[in-house]
C-alpha cells in the first residue's frame, strides 16, 4: 500500500525516456545555467562568490548552502516530474492512501523543513552583520546615474570610487537625491538601498587592499545598468596620501593650485566660458554647480560616466562634446566648443588630479 517511488522500475523507464527524447529539453534547462555563470566575470571584480571581506564571506557561504540545497530540491522535483509523466499510469496504480502519503510528506512537509532551515540560517547569517561603532564616514547620494561620494571628516569630495582603507572599517551614510538607488559591492558586502529623504547607514570593511565593481542594484532608469561604481581598498598609509593629496585647499602644491597657471588659465576660461561650472564644483574656483559630479580631481578619476568609460584623454573629448551619444538621457547636455577650445579644456580638466 506504499507509494511506489523508488522501486526498480522507475530508473529504467525515466532513463529510456530521457535518452530518447528528453535530451532536448535537459539542455535548455542547463543553457540558461551557462549564461548566469559567463556573468562570472574572470577578474571576480564584481563578484558574490569571490569575497573580500567577512559580510561577504558570510553571505557567499549563505549562498552556496542554498546553491547546493536548492540543487538538491531542483532534481527532486525533475525526478519526480519524470515519474509522474513517464511511470505508466495503468501498470502502477497510486493507492489513495499512499499517493495522499507522499504528498503530504514530499509536497508540503519536505519544502516546509527545508525553507524554514534556509530561512533560520539566513536569519543567523544577518545577525552575524553588525555595524562597526566607528570608523572613516564616507557619504554616499545616488543621483540619476551616478554616486556623489563625500568625506565629511576628511573634506574630500569626489563621485562614483570610493577610496577606503584596508583592514579597518568604513561607514557609509546612503542618501537618494531623486529615485529609489541601491547600493551594492558585491566582493564586499550585500546590498542596501538609497531612499528619496531618508538616510541609510551601511558599512564596507575590506581584509586585503583591492580594487572592486560597485553597482547601482535597484532598476532606476534609462542607464540604470551604467551607473557603477569603484571601490578601492588601499593600504592605511597610501590612504592617508591619498587623503593628503585630495585636500581643496588651493596650496601651492595642489592640483587645482597648479591648474591656475598657464598653460591651463586658457582651459579654465573654456570651463567657465562653455558653462560647466552652472553643474560642476572646482574646489578653490568659482565653480560650485551641484547637479553634475564635483570634477575637483577629475584628472585622476579612474572612469567617466560613472563606470561607463575608462577615464582617458580621447574620451574626455569625447564625452565633453556629446555626453548624450555615450550615455544618453543623462543630465549633460552637449558642449559645443571650438577644437581648440576643446583641446584646452581637457587639458585643464586633466591637471586636476
Ligand atoms: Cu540607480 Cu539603478
Amino acid at each position: 500500500m506504499e507509494m511506489r517511488f523508488g522501486e526498480k522500475r522507475r530508473p529504467g523507464v525515466v532513463t529510456e525516456r530521457q535518452e530518447s527524447s528528453g535530451d532536448g529539453s535537459f539542455w535548455c534547462f542547463l543553457a540558461p545555467a551557462f549564461l548566469l555563470l559567463g556573468g562570472c566575470h574572470p577578474g571576480h571584480r564584481q563578484s558574490v562568490v569571490h569575497p573580500a571581506s567577512f559580510e561577504a564571506s558570510e553571505i557567499a557561504r549563505l549562498w552556496w548552502v542554498m546553491f547546493g540545497v536548492l540543487t538538491v530540491a531542483f532534481i527532486l522535483v525533475i525526478v519526480f516530474t519524470a515519474w509522474a509523466i513517464f511511470r505508466g499510469r495503468e501498470k502502477t496504480p497510486s493507492p489513495p492512501g499512499g499517493g495522499r502519503r507522499f504528498i503530504v510528506g514530499w509536497g508540503i512537509v519536505f519544502p516546509a523543513v527545508v525553507l524554514v532551515g534556509l530561512l533560520f540560517y539566513s536569519l543567523k547569517v544577518s545577525v552575524l552583520m553588525r555595524a562597526p561603532d566607528e570608523g572613516v564616514l564616507v557619504q554616499v547620494t545616488g543621483n540619476m546615474w551616478w554616486w556623489d561620494v563625500r568625506y565629511p571628516e576628511l573634506d574630500i569630495i569626489t563621485a562614483n570610487e570610493i577610496y577606503i582603507p584596508a583592514g579597518e572599517p568604513v561607514l557609509i551614510e546612503l542618501r537618494s537625491n531623486d529615485v529609489i538607488h541601491s547600493f551594492w559591492v558585491p566582493n564586499l558586502h550585500g546590498k542596501m538601498d538609497t531612499i528619496p529623504g531618508l538616510v541609510n547607514t551601511f558599512w564596507l570593511n575590506a581584509d586585503e587592499p583591492g580594487q572592486w565593481r560597485g553597482q547601482c542594484a535597484e532598476f532606476c532608469g534609462r542607464q540604470h545598468a551604467l551607473m557603477a561604481f569603484e571601490v578601492v581598498a588601499l593600504p592605511p598609509d597610501e590612504f592617508a596620501q591619498w587623503v593628503e593629496d585630495h585636500q581643496p585647499e588651493p596650496k601651492e602644491t595642489t592640483p587645482v593650485a597648479a591648474a591656475e597657471k598657464e598653460p591651463f588659465a586658457r582651459g579654465k576660461e573654456a570651463f567657465f566660458r562653455a558653462s560647466c561650472h552652472e553643474c560642476h564644483a572646482i574646489r578653490g574656483t568659482e565653480a560650485r554647480g551641484r547637479a553634475g559630479p564635483d570634477l575637483t580631481h577629475i584628472g585622476s578619476r579612474l572612469t567617466l560616466g560613472a563606470g561607463t568609460i575608462p577615464n582617458n584623454t580621447g574620451n574626455l573629448m569625447g564625452w565633453v562634446v556629446n555626453p548624450q551619444e555615450i550615455k544618453p538621457g543623462n543630465l549633460m547636455p552637449r558642449t559645443y566648443l571650438e577644437p581648440a577650445e576643446l583641446r584646452d579644456l581637457v587639458e585643464y580638466l586633466e591637471s586636476l588630479e
